[in-house]
């Protein structure tokens, strides 16, 4: 298979890296996959001067799946929005046309002493957000900025039609099916129209999922669930801003920001990318936690290649070094465990896929 990667900015190449070089040591041998890189966001702009130049523009679509890091810095964020790098990635979700976001946040019980939470709170945490990614605030029009160059007020707009909530509700559903067969619809129904007709929509679907039991949660409440009951959800579905929001809360769960991958489906080109940002406070250090890319691409053998041994073995990998007692910088580490940095974490991950297992670390 082809794939596109992108890099981007700051730890976005840092981890991607690692991610690809997980990705050839699983194919080694065994399938081949071509990799073509291409820059996204400010690397783009310092290149085109645009954050989604057309050569990646084709490059991705030509693809069979896209690889991206991450994009942004402070160096871009008072540029114009047009030539901001994460404009840039909206281009690149709204050209691949993947609306459902998915991101998995599991509480893997060796890390439990990294997450802020008693281990009895998170025990069981096990939650599949699907985002919606192509709607609500990020792409509705009108917006902007109003009173000319020293604006006086701005404004944004929500808006979802029937059709991106039935389409993303229904990737929910089944989600669900395949799961714990519980979805959380969270929405702000009580105040935003948006979110009634949201609620109205996935309720009417649930008709055709009689195995699944939804309930519909509000975005305050749910965010605080997130934190006292976190075991209590099975798949959360919520709109853009909503899923941008929970899912970074929902990474204090898993122990750091750098755990979480992510897929997007449903367009033509199917993205995998961490959820984390490009991490300007640690960028260049070598010291980025590689593991949410490394699932990323773990999610690309899954999704985009059908390969779901493939997948499980990279993610068996992960949890073999991460119980042998491996922590990256951002991950609180206890006695008998072992500091490493970006590069040792992706050399543990690919020797744990070799060897089946790992020997647990004296340090
Ligand atoms: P961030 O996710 O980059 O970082 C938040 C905190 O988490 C930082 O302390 C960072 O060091 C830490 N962190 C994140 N990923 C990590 C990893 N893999 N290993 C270890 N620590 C990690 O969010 P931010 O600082 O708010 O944003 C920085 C830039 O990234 C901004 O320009 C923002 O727009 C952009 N951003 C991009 C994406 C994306 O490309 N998908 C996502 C989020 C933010
Ligand atoms: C994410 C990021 C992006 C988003 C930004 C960088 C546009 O925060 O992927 O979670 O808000 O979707
Ligand atoms: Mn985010």
């Amino acid at each position: 298979m082809k794939i596109a990667v992108l890099p981007g900015d700051g730890i976005g190449p840092e981890v991607t890296q690692q991610a690809v070089r997980v990705l050839r040591a699983v194919a080694a041998g065994r399938f081949t996959i071509d990799f073509e890189e291409f820059p996204v966001g400010g690397t783009a702009i310092r290149q085109f001067g645009l954050p989604f130049p057309e050569p990646t523009q084709k490059g991705c679509m030509a693809a069979d799946a896209v690889l991206l890091g991450a994009v942004g810095g402070p160096e871009f964020d008072s540029l114009p929005r047009e030539r901001k790098p994460e404009t840039g990635l909206l281009q690149l979700r709204r050209a691949l046309g993947g609306y459902a976001n998915l991101r998995p946040a599991v509480a893997h019980p060796a890390l439990a002493e990294c997450s802020p939470l008693r281990p009895e709170v998170l025990r069981g945490a096990d939650i599949l957000f699907v985002r919606e990614l192509l709607g609500g605030l990020y792409f509705g029009e009108p917006r902007g900025f109003k009173g000319g160059d020293s604006p006086e007020s701005a404004y944004n707009t929500m808006t979802y039609s029937v059709a991106e909530i039935e389409r993303v509700a229904h990737v929910a559903f089944r989600s669900a099916q395949k799961r714990r067969k519980k979805l959380a619809s969270v929405d702000k129904a009580n105040v935003l129209e948006c979110s009634q007709l949201w609620r109205k929509v996935v309720t009417r679907l649930a008709g055709e999922y009689p195995e699944v039991t939804l309930e519909h949660v509000l975005v305050d409440s749910c965010a605080m669930r997130l934190v006292t009951a976190p075991s209590s959800f099975d798949v959360v579905v919520t709109e853009n801003l909503f899923g941008d929001i929970l899912t970074d809360e929902a990474a204090a769960l898993t122990g750091s920001l750098g755990m979480l991958p992510s897929a997007t489906v449903g367009g033509k080109v199917d993205l995998y990318e961490p959820i984390h940002g490009s991490a300007p406070d640690i960028a260049g250090k070598g010291i980025a936690n590689p593991l949410g890319a490394i699932a990323s691409a773990a999610m690309l053998l899954r999704h985009s290649a059908r390969r779901e041994d493939d997948a499980r073995t990279i993610e068996a990998a992960i949890s073999q070094v991460l119980e042998a007692g491996y922590r990256t910088a951002d991950l609180k580490r206890g006695s008998g465990q072992q500091l490493v940095n970006t590069e040792t974490m992706g050399d543990l991950v690919i020797k744990a896929l070799a060897a089946g297992q790992l020997q647990p670390t004296h340090a």
